[in-house]
């Protein structure tokens, strides 16, 4: 589907279902239709000219961005431009930047290159290709600091969700181009959408939400308004904006609540990959372990001086991550930590964070206590929670169904 052609829900037409029957070859799913669009002469005439200026011809090799751009200045990539006002306009406010944009819609491209050459931009190159293929053959590992998606075809109905660009494969090749600490940027005035991308991007072990404990971030007045999401707010639409930090997957995990307990782990990873884990003590510093209100589980609370005993987790492939992920449910967030070894020495690790824990009085928890005195049921609920799991639950559903699962094990 195309903005500048079709309207949401169009049925798509391409030739599969023109003819009526199934290609003998299938072709992927994607998340465009490719259209013979109406080009304008300027626009047909952009693309002819400027071609050499502005787009990368991509095959299937990788791309030398320092060579492209002939400097090494920090990067954003924009999926799905459209028309281009965004990215002409963000382009010429950082001329310390460079941009690269990826659209596979001609007259959206031609419009753009007009644009940058009347108005002088030399910090832009454009791949006129499918976004998944530049991610996957032609942009280098760690190569990019921002990737930003915005108004992406929402494919409103349910058999073509499938066709939607935001899904697991598309997030895994961000995470793949961009640096450690890089951000994911999107925005989209479709709440299903919105909702879709938030558990897709929660569930990454590699994404952190730098909205916090909330789920989507305010509207950065930075970004600049596109035409989809003035066609949106036209239509009374509310606007969802995310922001994803990419972090490595690679650090080990730092553990300090009930996951410490064997059968939890057994519980929660299985009990094969539970037992091949590597596993050695350590300890956060400056941090106490507190209750959270009305739980039987912890978060770390910073406190000068006190250190926390726990354990590091090392070579977690990512469903093991994942599940971890799940099982800690939406009030936590992977983060970046510096742990102790037994050794003394400082290294780093991922954690936890109780990002979205309403703070109480101070209470402590105990591994300890909590094995002698809560394990028991616990073991119950976290049965019931990751019982969830295998019947393919979101983590928004799961944590639904937690208060029942607590008051009722
Ligand atoms: C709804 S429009 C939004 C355009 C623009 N971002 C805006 O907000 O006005 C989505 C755009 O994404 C492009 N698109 C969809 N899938 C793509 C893909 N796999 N690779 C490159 N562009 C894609 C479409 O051609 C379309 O121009």
């Amino acid at each position: 589907m195309n903005g500048f052609e079709c309207e949401r829900g169009d049925e798509p037409r391409d030739d599969e279902a023109k003819n009526g029957r199934s290609p003998a070859f299938p072709r992927p799913v994607r998340s465009f239709v490719v259209r013979a669009g109406r080009m304008s002469h300027a626009q047909k005439r952009a693309l002819e000219e400027l071609k050499d200026r502005y787009l990368i011809p991509c095959g299937d090799r990788s791309l030398d961005l320092d060579a492209i751009f002939e400097r090494r200045a920090p990067r954003t990539v924009e999926i799905g431009f459209g028309s281009g006002d965004a990215l002409i306009a963000l382009a010429k406010k950082h001329p310390e930047r460079d941009f690269l944009g990826i659209e596979v819609y001609p007259p959206g491209v031609g419009r753009l290159l007009a644009c940058a050459h009347a108005q002088g931009i030399d910090n832009l190159k454009v791949a006129m290709a499918d976004a998944l293929e530049v991610l996957r053959c032609n942009l280098s590992p760690s190569s990019v600091d921002e990737v930003l998606v915005w108004f992406p075809d929402p494919w409103p109905k349910k058999r073509h969700h499938k066709r939607r660009l935001v899904r697991r494969e598309f997030v895994d090749l961000v995470h793949r181009i961009l640096r450690p600490g890089g951000t994911l940027r999107l925005a989209t005035d479709w709440e299903p959408y919105a909702e879709h991308i938030f558990e897709t991007l929660t569930k990454h072990p590699g994404f952190s939400n730098l909205a916090g404990s909330d789920r989507f971030m305010p509207r950065s007045p930075l970004r600049p308004e596109t035409r989809f999401e003035r066609r949106g707010r036209h239509e009374g639409h509310r606007i969802f904006d995310l922001c994803f930090r990419s972090q490595p997957m690679n650090a080990p995990l730092f553990i300090y609540g009930s996951i410490r307990d064997k059968d939890v782990q057994d519980l929660v990873l299985g009990e094969e990959a539970a037992q091949a884990l590597f596993i050695e003590e350590a300890w956060m510093p400056d941090a106490v372990l507190a209750r959270v209100p009305d739980e039987c589980y912890p978060y770390l609370s910073p406190r000068a001086g006190e250190r926390v005993r726990g354990e590091l987790i090392h070579g977690l492939d990512r469903e093991t991550l994942e599940r971890i992920v799940y099982f800690e449910g939406d009030e936590y967030v992977l983060s970046e930590c510096i742990v102790e070894r037994r050794s003394g020495e400082a290294v780093p690790a991922m954690y936890f964070e109780g990002a979205a824990i309403v703070d109480g009085p101070f209470q402590e928890w105990s591994f300890d206590t909590w094995q002698a005195q809560e394990k028991k049921r616990f073991l119950t609920m976290c049965r019931a929670y990751m019982d969830l799991w295998h019947r393919g639950r979101s983590i928004a559903q799961a944590e639904t169904l937690w208060r029942d699962i607590r008051c009722d094990p």
